[in-house]
Order: C-alpha cells, then sequence, then structure tokens
C-alpha cells in the first residue's frame, strides 16, 4: 500500500477528530485550498467539528474553494435532496465558505476545476459497493465526469438519507479522472458495515469492480473507526 497511510479511531467521534485535525493542517498549509466535498452519513461529524473550530477562532476557511463531488438528476434546487444543498448546509456555510464549484454540467465542471489548478484535497465516503462519489462499479481509473444510472446497491444505500422520499434513479458524478489526480485523498470509513468493502479497497486487486481501490495509488490518508476494520 504505498503512499496510503491508514489510521484508526476507537469510535465515529475518534475519527471526526482526526479527521478534523487532517483538514485543519491542510488549510493552515494552503488557506486557499480546493476541495472536493463528499456529503452522506460518514463525514458529518467532522464537518460538525470543523464548524465548531471555525466558529472558535482555531481554523480560517474563508479562501477555500469547496466543489460538489455528485447530485442527483432530475430534482429542483429547492428539492430536500439535493445534495447541492446537503453540502451547503452542513459544510459551505458553517466553515464561512465563499468560494465553491457546483456540479452540473460535465464539460464545465472539468475546465472548472483546471481552472483552479486541480483538486488539492477530496474528502470521500466509501460507498457499501466500492463507489467513490457516484462512480459506480465498474469504474476505470479514467472515467471522466459524466451522468450515469444509480446501481440498486446505491439506491438501497441511499435510501437512508431520505426518508419517505423515493432516491433518483439518475445522478451525475465527478470523475474518476479528477478524484485520482487530487493532491491528497481522505477516505473517512466508519462502521461494521463497510469492514468488508475497506478490506477489498486496501487489500484486494486494483479493480473498476471496486473503484475505491484506485485510491491507493494517491497520496492516500484513510481514517477509519474501529468497526469498520477488525
Ligand atoms: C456522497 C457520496 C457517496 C458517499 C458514500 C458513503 O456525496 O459521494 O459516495 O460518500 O456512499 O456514504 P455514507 O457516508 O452515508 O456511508
Amino acid at each position: 500500500m504505498t503512499g496510503v497511510s491508514l489510521q484508526l479511531q476507537p469510535n465515529p467521534e475518534g475519527l471526526a477528530q482526526a479527521a478534523s485535525d487532517f483538514i485543519s493542517e491542510q488549510v493552515r498549509t494552503k488557506p486557499d485550498l480546493s476541495i472536493l466535498v463528499a456529503t452522506g452519513h460518514t463525514p458529518m461529524p467532522t464537518y460538525a467539528e470543523l464548524a465548531r473550530r471555525v466558529e472558535a477562532g482555531e481554523v480560517d476557511f474563508s479562501r477555500v474553494t469547496a466543489v460538489q463531488l455528485d447530485e442527483y438528476l432530475g430534482i429542483d434546487d429547492d428539492d430536500p435532496r439535493s445534495l447541492w444543498g446537503w453540502m451547503r448546509r452542513s459544510f459551505v456555510q458553517p466553515l464561512g465558505i465563499t468560494r465553491t464549484v457546483r456540479l452540473k454540467n460535465p464539460h464545465q465542471f472539468e475546465a472548472a476545476i483546471r481552472n483552479l489548478g486541480g483538486l488539492d484535497l477530496a474528502i470521500l465516503g466509501l460507498g457499501p459497493n466500492g463507489h467513490l462519489g457516484f462512480n459506480e462499479p465498474p469504474s476505470a481509473m479514467d472515467a471522466p465526469t459524466r451522468t450515469l444510472e444509480l446501481t440498486p446497491a446505491s439506491l438501497e444505500s441511499n435510501r437512508a438519507y431520505w426518508g419517505e422520499l423515493t432516491v433518483p434513479a439518475g445522478a451525475i458524478t465527478a470523475g474518476m479522472n479528477l478524484i485520482l489526480a487530487a493532491r491528497q485523498t481522505l477516505l473517512l470509513v466508519s462502521g461494521v458495515r463497510k469492514r468488508g468493502i475497506l478490506h477489498a479497497t486496501l487489500e484486494g486487486p486494483e479493480t473498476p469492480e471496486v473503484p475505491a481501490s484506485f485510491l491507493r495509488r494517491t497520496a492516500l490518508t484513510v481514517i477509519a473507526d474501529g468497526a469498520a476494520w477488525t
């Protein structure tokens, strides 16, 4: 696992502290950091802890650019299921971020990332099927930013977010090409449900069937809680 750092934490609170330390350090080193931002459940305690640190004046995100990782298709801007809305509520607004890149059109999005000079940091969760963003298996290393149909596994895992609402079948995702080109990648993994796929990600073959396995080619930091690894 060349270039891979695995940090184990006893519980989700420890994960949030360690991930906040990592992200804060990156922002202190490069205040105009460009960050690809996962939503989903895993990073939420981390984002809450970062917001606390911003509030306490311990770190300053005002020059950071937050880049959207993925979105559903066919929903209105004010739809409660909008991942743009989720990213704004959980990350952009509480951290005082004013610069954002929204994911709507693949070509414009990739051009915007090029204009930024690439991504400095990708904060990622791990799909139960090994997806990154909505790069569903199989996704090759050079899979571009694109629209796609979600797999049954992702429709099922995303159901946990929206209660009675249905999960949209179509999605758009930042490509594997952009994620794997980020200067640093941070993969956050929590809970026993992710144990099998985390081992496959770090120890199995690098394969499009487990898109996250390609992260081993990047400067990857994995922060996992004990339930997700042992
Ligand atoms: C969310 C996203 C997804 C999630 C993944 C894990 O923006 O891109 O890839 O990171 O499905 O989700 P949780 O953290 O809810 O288990």
